[in-house]
């Protein structure tokens, strides 16, 4: 099976679905990146992982639905299975949403559905949260609103502030995003109607 990863910016997402695969534990290959940004970070990582690095940046084009219809060209040129958001900070049209639905996927640093949007670590200090987290979901024209595949705790220390947080979340997105993608590309993991379904009928 193939991927493509969407990416805005560092890529640790994306280098923990490269380690992955690396070690034979994502089940498929990821067959290009693509950033809106010329200057991701990510773009240095896939290169160096030999693969497929192309910058499509946004400010070239007249308006959404032109780079999403862009987007959608240099996407399936490489005829994914899978679509990953790792860190692509752009909101998609409902044209793109739709072309792909049910085949695309984003992490996003909360328990959703709590904090859906940006600056989630600051907001969950501001409100005094015990527990963070991040989730991976399937995407939906609701922003960040889609059903949740899988989801991982991080507690709020004594003392944290929004960058201790977010490293610590950070080490839970890098451990949850390529067991998804696995369960994905098994065909273990579905969107189901308004649910997203691990099959688990062969596990023990
Ligand atoms: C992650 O926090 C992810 O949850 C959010 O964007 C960030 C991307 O980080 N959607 P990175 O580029 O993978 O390091």
């Amino acid at each position: 099976p193939r991927v493509v990863v969407l990416i805005s910016g560092s890529g640790s997402n994306l280098q923990a679905l490269l380690e992955a695969q690396e070690h034979d534990e994502l089940g498929g290959d990821v067959v290009a990146v693509i950033s809106n940004k010329a200057d991701a970070y990510g773009l240095v990582r896939a290169r160096e992982a030999g693969v497929d690095a192309v910058v499509l940046p946004h400010d070239e084009y007249e308006n959404r639905e032109h780079y999403d219809g862009a987007l959608i060209k240099v996407i399936e040129r490489h005829e994914p299975d899978l679509i990953v958001l790792a860190g692509f900070m752009r909101i998609l049209s409902p044209i793109f949403v739709q072309r792909f639905f049910g085949r695309l996927i984003n992490i996003h640093p909360s328990l959703l559905p709590a904090w859906p949007g940006l600056d989630t670590h600051r907001k969950v200090l501001e409100a005094g949260e015990k527990e963070h987290g991040a989730s991976v979901h399937f995407v939906t024209e609701e922003l960040d609103g889609g059903p949740v595949a899988i989801q991982a705790v991080a507690n709020v220390l004594e003392g944290d502030d929004e960058a201790s947080l977010k490293e610590r979340v950070h080490t839970r997105e890098h451990l949850i995003y390529p067991i998804a993608v696995h369960w994905f590309l098994e065909g273990r993991l579905k969107l189901d109607g308004e649910v997203a379904k691990l099959d688990g009928h062969d596990l023990p």
